[in-house]
């Protein structure tokens, strides 16, 4: 949580134009509140977001170097005084942090005993006086913070900077992402390459317990105990443009009408439907131990492990190989039995959510296969797995997670293949799922054209407080997706059930003011979800139905009906969820909630 960046330059610019400016490409990690500093003429912090601080800056507030910060609260309020930059005694070192310092008491009540006194509740705060207290016998700033960092415990990426020192920033790396960017007389750093990209596309990836000393002429990186490190730069290809908002009024709805070139994207180059195969680059390197696996575990967080239910379903009935999900932060703490016939895969859009990133650190440690189903190029998960399949669906920046959601689920159609032709799944069986990924773009363009409908269906219930969603065998992950999509956007009450599970509990709360929405396209179940639907209305409850075109039964049977095009089973949870995503969205903008920034909520949840 928390986004960083900064700069240093022999360029002349507008430092705060240039912080402000790389603020507002981080703010999907946190905008509780912003800050930024530059040794030439100091701070100003704001609550809220980056724009709350644009209008707070003083004229003419200028720099060769700077650091910035956008907050996500842990420790401390957001309020002003707890907002980075945070200073020691004398205003003389100044950092911004993103993680937790967890030794952080010990370290307080140590300097407070040398006479430090503290401005904030941050844990935060105590590295810059930690730095002042090194200051006092290592007159080299580097060093001097380099002696700090290797005192504190936790999680961290730090920019940190020292008036007396103003061209060079240090920072440091410890399980929050840094990312350094080289341009010609010019370095800076952020949180993740967005911000970096107006200025320069070659960057250096921060491994965690290294720090670097950016000078506008020079990077150097070293291991925390101080051994040197080479690293070559690395050639971004992806555009700023992409993290724009293109026209649209929020990400979300943008994201939302990038699906279908999600999907594209993530399947381009990778279906040879002719053999019924695909072609998984990086899985290359692990294709004959993948053959050996026993076992999969699916680990994941959130609206990624909705994703990785459906991956189970698909891969145990296609490549009929035994997979569980684990819900990361359960698989961290519940001593899961793994041997090296396992295969542990995490399932993430950021690549940063820190318990996907550590049960991929325990699979590992258990002599596990681990690999990455990963969104964002170079992210720690990516980097830190054996092997995996980038999802190519291009930046998210909307906490709502849409695009990505697709893209996880067209990945592990592909992993299915992929494993299921290893194991017997045949060239027919293979042509008949390759062809309809290929054809699943189009599918989704065929929904958008009906969105009008889901518009005015999200209209008609928008007095509704409470929605429940059923679905059934691939379905099911669809019905949790959906529900989390309306909780996190519209603060209602959403619950997501197995149809069948529905007469065990959740139909007791059914009456005409309470909504369902059954996920009931013509699969295998269809049947069964559809006499669920009846019960539901015996009970007076309103249906809204997700079907496939040309189910006109079940205009009898719900009160309204959204259509999706039709599909093999295992592909209809990629066509069902944009109807509910279209749904959220409009649901959402009713009340008037910027979807974009769902209240309590970050992007990238980097810590536990
Ligand atoms: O970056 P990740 O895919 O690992 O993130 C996992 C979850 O935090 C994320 O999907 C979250 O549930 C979204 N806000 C849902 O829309």
């Amino acid at each position: 949580m928390c986004g960083i960046f900064g700069f240093t330059t022999e360029n002349a610019k507008n430092a705060g134009e240039v912080l402000i400016d790389g603020l507002s490409s981080l703010e999907y990690r946190g905008y509780d509140s912003a800050g930024i500093f530059t040794p030439e003429s100091g701070a100003v912090k704001a609550v809220g977001p980056a724009s709350h601080l644009k209008r707070k800056m003083p004229a003419g507030f200028f720099g060769r170097s700077g650091i910035a910060h956008l907050r996500w609260a842990t420790h401390g309020e957001p309020t002003e005084e707890n907002a980075h930059p945070h200073t020691d005694c004398e205003g003389e070192v100044w950092l911004v942090h993103n993680g937790i310092v967890e030794n952080f008491k010990e370290l307080k009540t140590k300097l407070a005993a040398a006479g430090h006194t503290f401005a904030s509740q941050t844990d935060t705060e105590i590295i810059a006086h930690l730095v002042e207290e090194h200051l006092k016998t290592e007159p080299d700033f580097a060093k001097a913070a380099i002696a700090a960092i290797n005192e504190i415990r936790g999680t961290y990426g730090i920019a940190m900077q020292y008036r007396a020192d103003p061209s060079k920033i240090v920072v440091a790396r410890m399980g929050s992402p840094v990312v350094i960017g080289i341009g010609e007389h010019e370095r800076f750093v952020a949180s993740d390459p967005s911000p970096i990209l107006r200025h320069t596309r070659d960057v250096v990836y921060l491994e965690d317990g290294e720090v670097a000393i950016l000078t506008p002429e020079s990077h150097e990186i070293y291991k925390l105990h101080g051994a040197p490190v080479e690293r070559a730069a690395e050639r971004i290809e992806w555009d700023a443009a992409a993290a724009q908002r293109g026209g649209y009024e929020h990400f979300m709805l943008k994201e939302i009408m990038e699906e279908a070139d999600a999907v594209r994207n993530t399947s381009l180059g990778r279906l040879i439907e002719k053999e019924g195969m695909v072609k998984l680059g990086g899985l290359e390197s692990v294709e004959e131990k993948l053959k050996q696996v026993k076992r999969i575990i699916l680990v994941a967080c959130g609206t990624a492990s909705y994703a990785a239910l459906a991956g189970e379903y698909m891969i145990e009935e296609h490549a009929r190989i035994p997979v569980e999900v684990d819900i990361a932060s359960e698989f961290r703490y519940r001593t899961p039995v793994i041997n090296d016939d396992t295969a542990v895969v995490a399932v993430s859009q950021s690549g940063e959510t820190l318990d996907t990133l550590e049960a991929i650190r325990e699979g590992k440690r258990r002599g596990a296969l681990t690999l990455g189903i990963v969104n964002a190029v170079g992210s720690t998960i990516a980097r830190e797995t054996d092997a995996g399949v980038y999802l190519h669906a291009g930046p998210e920046i909307s906490v709502a997670s849409t695009k990505a959601y697709v893209s996880q689920l067209t990945a592990l159609a592909l992993f299915t293949l992929f494993l299921g032709r290893q194991r017997g799944v045949s060239i027919e069986e293979g042509r008949v799922i390759a062809e309809a990924l290929k054809a699943l773009p189009e599918r989704i363009e065929e929904i958008y054209k009906r969105t009008k409908d889901i518009q005015r269906i999200a209209k008609k219930y928008a007095d509704a407080r409470d929605f429940l969603f059923i679905g059934r065998k691939y379905n099911l992950a669809t019905a949790f997706e959906g529900a989390l999509k309306l909780k996190e956007t519209s603060y209602v009450h959403a619950e997501g059930c197995g149809a069948g599970e529905m007469k065990h509990g959740h139909l007791a709360m059914i009456d005409e003011h309470f909504p369902t929405v059954a996920i009931a396209p013509s699969d295998s179940v269809y049947e069964k979800t559809a006499s669920n639907i009846q019960e539901i209305r015996t009970r007076k409850g309103p249906v809204i139905a997700i079907a496939t075109d040309g189910n006109e039964e079940i205009k009898e049977l719900a009160n309204d009906v959204m259509y999706i095009p039709k599909t093999i089973d295992m592909l209809t949870p990629i066509l069902a969820v944009v109807p509910l995503h279209l749904f959220a969205y409009y649901f959402a903008r009713q009340k008037g909630i910027n979807v974009d920034r769902p209240r309590n909520l970050a992007k990238s949840v980097t810590v536990e």
